[in-house]
């Protein structure tokens, strides 16, 4: 199927690791011209235009836009992937202020700022896709991930305004919800298994099972499953789908 991505331009934030560096291979795989941003660059994305910085900082997401445009002279697409979350395993009241601007800068004030940054060149264009990585926290609110779930939230919440302002000009605004995926935030070192696990004393595969057992499938999500429902909405294939959220949990979420 030809999903109509080649020869598009794209920023992936987030996307020296895990779900974002899935997306980005698969977008390169698609002919799509990308820029990653990260603190970090892996060999992986060897021959890919790599933008390292910051993007938690106010002016890192704009610095990321900014050098895609001055490569490749306009921009197509925007995935909204940079996350990260710590579980709060003692509670509430053990969650700081200072922990609650690190969870909703990085999970909300970034891809907030990102789009800013991005939406004057979608504008320009006539036409794009933003697509932005929440999780099944922003619906499934948890206490052992309050602040995430609250920012995962607020990012369902601001691309559902945003696709009824932009719409009209032909730029769609989508979110995908993951529940576990394999990636280092859950099972890295220090990932969601190793810290929930620390704190009550299991293994983390055994915190990991359980987790894979939540879902009907079984297991958690392949960070390139995730990838190609990217591929999906960033494409011209689903140039009417827009405002809505897709889940990808394996059968997780209990509710219609
Ligand atoms: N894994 C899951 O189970 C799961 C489930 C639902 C939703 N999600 C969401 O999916 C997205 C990606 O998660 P993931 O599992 O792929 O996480 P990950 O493996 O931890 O990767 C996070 C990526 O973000 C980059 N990053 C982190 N802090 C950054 C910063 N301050 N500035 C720039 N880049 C930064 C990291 O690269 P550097 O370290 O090189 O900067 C890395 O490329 C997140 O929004 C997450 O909330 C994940």
């Amino acid at each position: 199927m030809d999903l109509k991505l080649s020869g598009k331009i794209a920023v992936v934030t987030g996307a020296s690791k895990g779900i974002g560096l899935a997306i980005t291979r698969a977008l390169v795989a698609e002919g799509v011209h990308v820029v990653a941003g990260a603190r970090t660059v892996p060999p992986e994305l060897a021959g890919v235009r790599v933008v390292q910085g910051d993007l938690t900082s106010p002016e890192g997401p704009a610095q990321l836009i900014d050098a895609a445009i001055a490569e490749f002279g306009g921009l197509d697409i925007l995935v909204n992937n940079v996350g990260g979350v710590t579980p709060r395993t003692g509670g509430f009241l053990s969650v700081t202020d200072d922990d609650w601007l690190t969870a909703l800068t990085i999970n909300f004030l970034a891809a907030v700022r990102t789009t800013r940054a991005a939406v004057p060149h979608l504008l320009e264009r006539g036409a794009g896709s933003i697509v932005t990585i929440a999780s099944v926290n922003a619906t499934l609110p948890d206490p052992l991930v309050i602040d995430y779930s609250a920012a995962k939230a607020a990012l369902l919440s601001f691309c559902k305004s945003l696709s009824k302002e932009l719409g009209p000009q032909g730029i769609r605004v989508n979110t995908i919800s993951p529940g576990p995926v394999s990636t280092g935030l859950w099972l890295g070192d220090a990932g969601v298994a190793a810290t929930v696990g620390q704190a009550k004393g299991l293994d983390p595969d055994a915190v990991a099972k359980q987790a894979a057992g939540d879902a009907v499938t079984g297991r958690f999500t392949q960070p390139a499953e995730v990838a190609d429902l990217v591929l999906l909405l960033a494409g011209g294939r689903a140039a009417n789908v827009t405002g809505t959220d897709i889940l990808i949990d394996g059968g997780m979420t209990p509710t219609l």
